[in-house]
């Protein structure tokens, strides 16, 4: 099977986004590679700290393996979010295909020298890394009731992207470009800043650039955006929103059926529904 980074040069060349979809539930990833399987789209699954500590980083990657296998489709794991070195190198131990590191609260030296020290021990085994410069807002899942706004300052530096990559070596870098993880209770989220996100491009050059928090993102907004060059989009909230909804609406219509086979597969078609207008949206169907 071809590594990650192979199909992330294809988005690049050929000018659409591979989704990194998460998930810590079985019937989720069903749901996402199902889709994925249908469409032939490469993709990756994602699990942030919280979500592999509670799935288990090596049943995600047997996971893996065995759809990998079965499916015979370029299906990457991705640690996502991950907050120190010592988890992502267990994640990487584990077997994953990408880690991030999110240093993006730290001072920018203190993010690089971490950075460096993942992607050092990372590249040794094969194992693609992202890296962050800007800060998002928030979590996923959270519903913002009033306009969102993110500050100025939290927005990517073109100069400090430019050091960043260069120093640390990272393959992918996630950028803050008036993006934030969790969506709008409209369901649709502020504009992006797509002046930022050229600077930074322009600065940048070839490295794979990374939309975070991808749930709620205005349309328009992510085509112009893989056109000036994200190859990466990561999707979560907007899964979590169908996921739990459809199943907290199954058990209350039918609060005597207690037979999980029959209760969740709306929950799984519910993700199969956000995952196939984003692989249409990020241009990715049909590029295996
Ligand atoms: O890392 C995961 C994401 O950036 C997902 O963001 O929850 O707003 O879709 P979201
Ligand atoms: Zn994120």
């Amino acid at each position: 099977m071809k590594k990650a980074r192979y199909y992330l040069e294809k988005a690049q060349k050929e000018g659409f986004a591979i989704g990194q979809f998460n998930f810590s539930d079985f019937t989720q990833v069903k749901g996402i590679v199902g889709k994925a399987v249908e469409l032939k789209s490469p993709i990756i699954l994602g699990t942030s700290e919280g979500e592999s500590n509670f799935f288990g980083l090596e049943e995600a990657v047997a996971l893996r393996d065995v759809l990998r296998k079965k499916f015979n489709l370029p299906i990457f794991l991705n640690l996502d979010h991950g907050k120190s070195f010592e988890y992502l190198k267990q994640a990487i131990d584990a077997g994953y295909d990408m880690v991030h590191f999110d240093g993006s609260k730290l001072p920018l030296e203190e993010n690089i020298e971490i950075t460096k020290q993942v992607v050092k021990y990372a590249h040794k085994k094969g194992v693609t890394v992202e890296g962050e410069v800007g800060r998002l807002g928030t979590d996923s899942s959270t519903i913002y009731l009033e306009k969102f706004e993110i500050k100025e300052e939290y927005l990517t530096k073109p100069d400090e992207a430019l050091r960043f990559v260069k120093e640390t070596k990272v393959d992918l870098l996630a950028v803050s470009i008036g993006n934030f993880h969790g969506i709008e209770a409209s369901g649709i989220d502020p504009n992006l800043r797509l002046d930022v996100l050229r600077a930074v491009k322009a600065k940048t050059g070839n490295i794979f650039l990374v939309l975070h928090g991808g749930s709620g993102t205005p349309e328009d907004d992510i085509k112009e955006a893989i056109k000036i060059g994200i190859e990466k989009i990561n999707i979560n909230t907007e899964l979590r929103l169908a996921f739990s909804g459809n199943l907290r609406r199954a058990l209350n219509n039918n609060p005597e059926e207690i037979t999980p086979y029959k209760f969740l597969p709306d929950a799984q078609k519910s993700v199969e529904g956000v995952v196939n207008r984003k692989i249409g949206l990020f241009g990715s169907a049909g590029r295996v």
